[in-house]
């Protein structure tokens, strides 16, 4: 049998603080801290401990070339090798090292850079709710807790004055520009007009035209930017209430201009799925519509592979995208929102996708908004909620 070290593996040292109660009581120290060492390794999902042994093997097994079991387990111990391949940080050829092996080759398929690998991996959310620790963040406990915030501007030293602008004139976005707000008070009877669903997806996520780039090569354009224009973000929608359109899951094609349904849904089990997707953030469920925008990171690491900055750039184009999508939204007289604030395991399962291969990035969503306002909003024009 033949072996490897999975791709990608981060060891950290990992602190854990408690109270030491003898030293308290005799008068020294009330803090105590061990320390073990945690293997992060994200075709894993899940963090596992390892100690000062496993390290050595860690250490000498590459990642590439296979060795022979018994060669390892000569230079580092059977014990060692073995517990390794149980934890799934090592990887053999045999046949029932197929699911550890297959989820490594996963991985290594994406080109992923392995910072950014373990960042999406260990950064998800699944199963957050309010009795699981989700709460809306009231600046004034913020306030309490951590005092002011940095102030919102920056007064550099500047090497001469500042130079003054020319005041800026009212022009044809502005309409649209400040209208837009982050809605927290949908209706919750209201639903969606499908040809204001229809405008929405395609102004926001349809492509505009087909290019071919390159043998085989073919990008869209859209009315958003997207780094190295691959376009790498699907639109699934979670429709609750758009007209014509049956509660449930679906995807949105860019280039047909169609939703494909994945799952159909009744309206509680809808509605129940759009709170669980903002993890319990009840503000943003009502809306009619909301929109998980999911990553392909093979399309844009097919470019910018094991690249440092590739996972900045596809978090941006998510920004992008989102934007558009409020100003349509803005357009049609509705609010919308975005959050990364959302249960990505739930979101990835309730889609059947792999994270390592799409990554949720944010939801976004939208509706008419409720007569009554309950949650804060920041509205132009509005009084300060202090
Ligand atoms: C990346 C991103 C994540 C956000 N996440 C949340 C969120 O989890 N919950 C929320 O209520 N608002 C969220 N918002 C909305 C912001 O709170 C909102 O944009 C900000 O307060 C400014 O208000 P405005 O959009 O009405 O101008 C998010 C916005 C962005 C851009």
């Amino acid at each position: 049998m033949k072996i490897r070290r999975c791709a990608v593996l981060y060891i950290e040292p990992r602190e854990e603080l408690g109270i030491d109660w003898s030293g308290l009581f005799s008068g020294g120290s009330a803090l105590s801290a061990t320390m073990r060492w945690v293997a992060l390794a994200p075709h894993l999902d899940r963090e596992v401990e390892v100690d000062a042994a496993d390290m050595a093997a860690l250490g000498g097994l590459g990642q590439t070339v296979w060795i022979e079991r018994e060669e390892a387990a000569r230079r580092f111990g059977e014990a060692s090798v073995a517990r390794l391949l149980a934890l799934g940080l090592l990887v053999d050829d045999a046949p029932d090292g197929e699911p550890v092996r297959a989820r490594d080759e996963t991985l290594r398929a994406q080109h992923w850079r392995p910072m950014s690998a373990l960042a999406h991996a260990f950064g998800r959310w699944g199963d957050v709710r309010v009795e699981t620790g989700m709460h809306f963040p009231d600046f004034q406990q913020l306030v309490a807790a951590n005092g002011p915030p940095p102030p919102p501007t920056v007064e550099p030293a500047g090497a001469g004055p500042a130079l003054a602008l020319p005041p800026v004139e009212r022009a044809g976005l502005d309409d649209t520009l400040f209208r837009r707000y982050t809605g927290r008070n949908f209706d919750k009877e209201a639903s969606l007009p499908l040809p204001v669903a229809a405008r929405l997806l395609q102004r926001a996520f349809g492509a505009q035209e087909r290019r071919l780039v390159g043998e085989d090569a073919h990008v869209l354009k859209k009315l958003s930017p997207s780094a190295g224009g691959l376009h790498p973000i699907e639109a699934y929608v979670l429709a609750q209430r758009v007209d014509g359109v049956a509660p449930g899951l679906y995807h949105y094609h860019p280039v047909a201009h169609t939703l494909t349904p994945l799952t159909l849904l009744d309206g509680a089990a809808a509605a129940a799925l759009a709170l669980r997707f903002v993890a319990d953030q009840h503000w943003f469920a009502d809306a009619p519509m909301q929109v998980a925008m999911v990553a392909r990171v093979a399309r844009n690491f097919w470019k910018y592979r094991n690249h440092p900055k590739a996972y900045k750039a596809v978090t941006l184009d998510a920004g992008h995208l989102s934007q558009t999508f409020y100003l349509l939204a803005t357009e049609a007289g509705m609010p919308a929102f975005v959050t990364a604030a959302v249960n990505d395991v739930d979101i990835e399962r309730a889609l059947g996708l792999d994270p390592l291969s799409d990554a949720v990035m944010a939801v976004c969503g939208c509706g008419p908004a409720a007569a009554a306002r309950d949650t804060i909003e920041l509205r132009y024009g509005d009084p300060d909620p202090v």
